[in-house]
């Protein structure tokens, strides 16, 4: 590992070019102008199994996912809400992380729905990320009625949406830095 931290986003859908794509976007770039060094992993190019799927285990595709996870110090995860939880595809890559690789390491956390807000995708990925032995950041961002969340250019339109991605980028980078080994 160099000397910065390293902060690994995982999207809950397989396309980057989707609401979560951007909100990791969105964070990661905000984590680079504070000195982290990013990295995204592209469910599209390199798609996860499922666990427990015939010939998953020696799947090289869940064995890049796993080596990225050791060597990165921090994660990000985005995820969009599906009848009130995170995406299958944000529960499977959760599934492939075990605490040997994120044992000690700071989670932040995003959620984006078509409907009002809720914290349920947001406390479901805190619980799965605390059982592989992870620090969620207390800082959060749920993004409601999605469809009307960016402008044509990509940017959140609402300033308290974007404040907070803010202080969730600055918390993960911060706490990162803090419990790092
Ligand atoms: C199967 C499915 C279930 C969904 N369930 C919910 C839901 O429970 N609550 C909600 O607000 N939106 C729900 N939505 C809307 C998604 O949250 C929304 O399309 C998503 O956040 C957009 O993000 P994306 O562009 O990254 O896919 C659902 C969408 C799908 C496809």
């Amino acid at each position: 590992m160099s000397g910065e931290i390293r902060v690994m986003g995982i999207c809950g859908t397989y396309d980057l070019d989707s609401a979560n794509g951007r909100m990791l976007e969105i964070l990661l770039s905000e984590c680079k102008n504070q000195g982290a060094e990013t990295i995204i992993w592209d469910h599209g190019e390199k798609p996860l199994p499922l666990v427990g799927e015939n010939g998953c285990w020696d799947n090289p595709n869940v064995k890049e996912f796993q080596q990225m996870a050791i060597e990165s110090d921090a994660f990000v995860l985005s995820s969009p809400e599906y009848h009130g939880t995170m995406s299958g595809v944000m529960k499977n890559s959760l599934d492939w992380l075990y605490s040997k690789h994120t044992s000690g390491k700071v989670f932040g956390l995003m959620s984006t729905l078509g409907g009002q807000a809720s914290n349920n995708t947001l406390n479901h990925m805190r619980i799965a990320a605390r059982w592989i032995h992870g620090w969620v950041a207390p800082e959060q961002v749920a993004v409601p009625r999605v469809k009307e969340a960016f402008d044509d250019n990509g940017n959140l339109v609402n300033e308290e949406t974007a404040e907070r991605v803010s202080a969730l980028a600055s918390s993960v980078v911060n706490n990162a830095r803090k419990l790092r080994r």
